[in-house]
């Protein structure tokens, strides 16, 4: 067995941020290069282990671990993409129209997708796309594994683990860091996102 290793992907880091501050950034982009290294020796291991023929109860816990840490890598890749210094505040195009056939508005979408950020427990926020019927719904996925949909596209990920806004807002400041991630957010790449669905 062999595997690519994976790499941190330096130009999705966002900078400049209106009122996400770089050292917000700076310090979340460093967790996500920890399961980019994560994943990595994850395969590793695995690789290792049963090479090795380890028990298949150590092989199996190892195994258990493929969503958490390769979620954690993918959909901090999502979130970085999908943040900029040079946003403008509404979708526009196909998406706008979608967002307001499924929810009737724009604001309604906002507000149920803020309401799904602010679930209780740690996680992320997800408007994920339906290839087969292009429908739009909004999800949230407990920390990185529990929910995503096996073939649905994510559109606009938003992190909502406390580490995406302890830096800036502290531990109660969840519904700040909401309003500003959405003035961040680079809807020209959810709208092509959308157009690839
Ligand atoms: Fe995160």
């Amino acid at each position: 067995m062999t595997y690519t290793l994976y790499k941190p992907k330096e130009q999705l880091k966002p900078q400049g941020l209106t009122n996400i501050s770089d050292a917000q950034i700076n310090d979340h982009w460093n967790l996500y290069v920890g399961y980019v290294n994560n994943t990595n020796q994850l395969n590793t291991d695995l690789q290792s282990l049963i090479a090795q023929k380890a028990s298949p109860l150590l092989i199996a816990d190892r195994r258990r671990r493929y969503g958490f840490e390769y979620n954690g890598m993918i959909l901090h890749e999502y979130y970085f993409e999908n943040l900029t210094s040079a946003a403008p505040q509404n979708p526009t195009n196909n998406l706008a129209q979608a967002l307001q056939a499924t929810w009737g508005s724009i604001d309604a979408w906002k507000e149920d997708f803020c309401n799904t950020g602010k679930s209780r427990g740690i996680g992320w926020a997800i408007l994920y796309g339906d290839p087969l019927t292009k429908n739009l719904t909004n999800h949230f996925i407990m920390d990185h594994e529990n929910g995503p949909i096996t073939h649905f596209k994510p559109l606009l990920v938003m992190d909502v683990w406390e580490h995406a806004y302890m830096v800036d807002h502290n531990a109660g400041g969840r519904a700040n860091y909401i309003q500003a991630f959405l003035e961040n957010v680079s809807w020209q790449t959810v709208e092509q996102r959308f157009a690839n669905l």
